[in-house]
């Protein structure tokens, strides 16, 4: 079964024009484009074979929410995926699980798939804390869907991407990553039946270092940033999902 590789640009590039380069040479089946918002519209129009993600949304449908975005808004213009609680947003940004767990809802709500990203901070880890955070993270971020909640989204996807390990070049090993991942699938199993769930790693990935940690079953696929950006490590990637 092929594996999904989910690009997340975060704030790159800075125009319109580079973007929509780097989404043509990112067009390939099992992949997902996450570009800043300004550029998705666009980004979309040139996909035929990737999906089409975004970074973040608002939990709100409409409203006076300035500088936000709706689920609805992103699903009218193609979107599929939806990056939730990345770390980036979580430790930057101050986003706690309680909003985590609103966005969830609204991106399952509106048929979005969304990604929820979880993992724990170099502290968190030294201090022995590294379950016990991602089962918070887990309870919380998804505490308001699940059986009374009417999830049109057949599909969650949980990345874990541990904050030390993302943008620095010092990944997770491929054998930690696998136990952590069969920690958070031990986690799920109570999860609604109906939903599919997959879990990814992210966290300095490449493609060095992707075939290590897809060559285990249980690591559905991968959440990439700065490797996203370079059109040779997309190509060499997508040969390896
Ligand atoms: P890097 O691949 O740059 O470490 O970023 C990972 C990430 O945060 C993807 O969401």
């Amino acid at each position: 079964m092929s594996k999904l590789l989910i690009l997340n640009w975060k704030m790159n590039p800075a125009t319109l024009e580079e973007a929509l380069f780097l989404a043509m040479e990112s067009d390939y089946k099992d992949v997902v484009v996450a570009p800043p918002f300004p550029f998705i519209e666009e980004v979309g129009k040139i996909l035929k074979k990737a999906e089409l993600g975004a970074q973040d949304l608002f939990w709100e449908d409409k409203g006076a929410f300035t500088g936000e975005v709706s689920a609805k808004e992103l699903k009218s213009i193609g979107v599929k995926y939806v990056i939730i609680g990345h770390s980036e947003r979580r430790h930057k940004l101050g986003e706690t699980d309680e909003m985590i767990a609103k966005k969830l809802k609204a991106a399952a709500d509106n048929g979005l798939i969304p990604v929820l990203c979880v993992g724990e901070t170099k502290a968190e880890k030294d201090a022995v804390k590294k379950e016990a955070v991602i089962k918070r993270q887990l309870e919380k971020g998804l505490s308001l869907i699940g059986q009374k909640s009417k999830v049109k989204s057949q599909m969650l996807l949980i990345a874990y991407e541990p904050v030390w390990a993302i943008g620095t070049g010092d990944p997770e090993t491929p054998e930690s990553a696998l136990k952590t991942i069969n920690y958070i699938k031990k986690l799920l199993k109570t999860t609604d039946k109906s939903l599919q769930i997959k879990v990814l790693y992210g966290g300095s990935v490449n493609s060095q270092n992707l075939g290590d940690y897809l060559k285990y079953k249980e690591v559905e696929g991968a959440l990439v940033g700065g490797a996203s950006l370079k059109k040779e490590e997309v190509q060499k990637m997508v040969k390896l999902i």
